[in-house]
């Protein structure tokens, strides 16, 4: 079942909360999602008490639609911990590296994913912005050539490729997304069986993700941003309410809020197939 044939979105979790928000949007659509987990949440938790919880929050019924997935990590080890604990599918994020090192150390995360049968993403290119502290923002120019994208699919061995086309991690508040279709649609064109990745999911507008679904070859999109954003509000609107004490309302109203931003996301999906 992954990936998917039809486009996953892969939600940035953080804590409980989030994690039984984005599990009750999948319970109710009945979609593939991954729950996408950073480095920094991961190293926060340790890697077998965060895959407890999620296994714990996890009903067998919903087992097969769900993929822990390690967002951006460029740490062997890290990466060894979380297959070790369970992970279904990592990412290797040495897109700053020259081309030929890039492709390299990839490759060395296949092989050590393989035994796991776990799916390995790889990324070339630049995304804009930050997350987890990886990446800066990027420039037009950065996006990265045909033959190059070609040759990372072909010779690193990733399952899943997330290519720079202009998208950027968080709010795009200083200037419009620009998505770089032209990549991504000849990418797919001459890759068609690759699945492709869309980070910096948070703030694309709708007709983009939709052609860069539909013509682009993207299967896995990230969305983390609106996540937070969706969280973040509920929390002050429970520290502003007339009695904050209530602690689990607070609770409650935020696994809502983070269920109702994913529900958003996977429905607009869903529309497209
Ligand atoms: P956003 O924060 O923009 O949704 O991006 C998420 C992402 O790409 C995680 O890798």
């Amino acid at each position: 079942m992954f990936p998917p044939a039809s486009t996953a979105p892969a939600f940035n979790i953080f804590n409980a909360e989030t994690i039984m928000g984005v599990l009750a949007a999948a319970a109710a659509t009945n979609h593939p999602i991954y729950l996408q987990t950073s480095a920094s949440t991961v190293r926060t938790f340790s890697p077998p008490a965060l895959a407890g919880i999620v296994n714990a929050l996890l009903p067998l019924n919903l087992r097969p639609l769900v993929r822990l997935h390690l967002d951006h990590c460029s740490d062997p080890d890290l990466i060894r911990a979380c297959l070790d604990a369970g992970w279904h599918s990592v990412m290797i994020d040495a897109s700053a590296d020259p081309l030929p090192l890039n492709i390299r150390r990839t490759s060395e995360i296949v092989a050590l994913a393989k035994p796991y049968k776990a799916l390995v993403e790889g990324e070339i290119g630049v995304v804009g912005g930050e997350e987890d502290g990886f990446e800066s923002y990027g420039a037009p120019d950065a996006i990265p050539q045909l033959h190059d994208v070609l040759s990372f699919i072909d010779n690193s061995g990733a399952d899943l490729i997330a290519v720079g086309a202009g998208t950027r991690h968080g709010h795009y508040s200083d200037h419009p997304c620009s998505l770089h279709h032209h990549i991504l649609e000849a990418v797919h064109l001459a890759r068609p069986s690759t699945p492709l990745v869309l980070h910096g999911g948070t703030g694309i507008p709708l007709p983009d993700v939709a052609r860069a679904v539909r013509s682009g070859g993207i299967r896995k999109l990230n969305i983390s941003t609106a996540l937070k954003d969706a969280w973040l509000s509920s929390q002050q609107a429970h520290l502003a309410s007339s009695n904050p004490h209530r602690v689990i309302d607070g609770v409650q109203n935020s696994i809502a809020a983070v269920r109702d931003s994913a529900l958003t996301v996977i429905h607009f999906l869903s529309s497209l197939q």
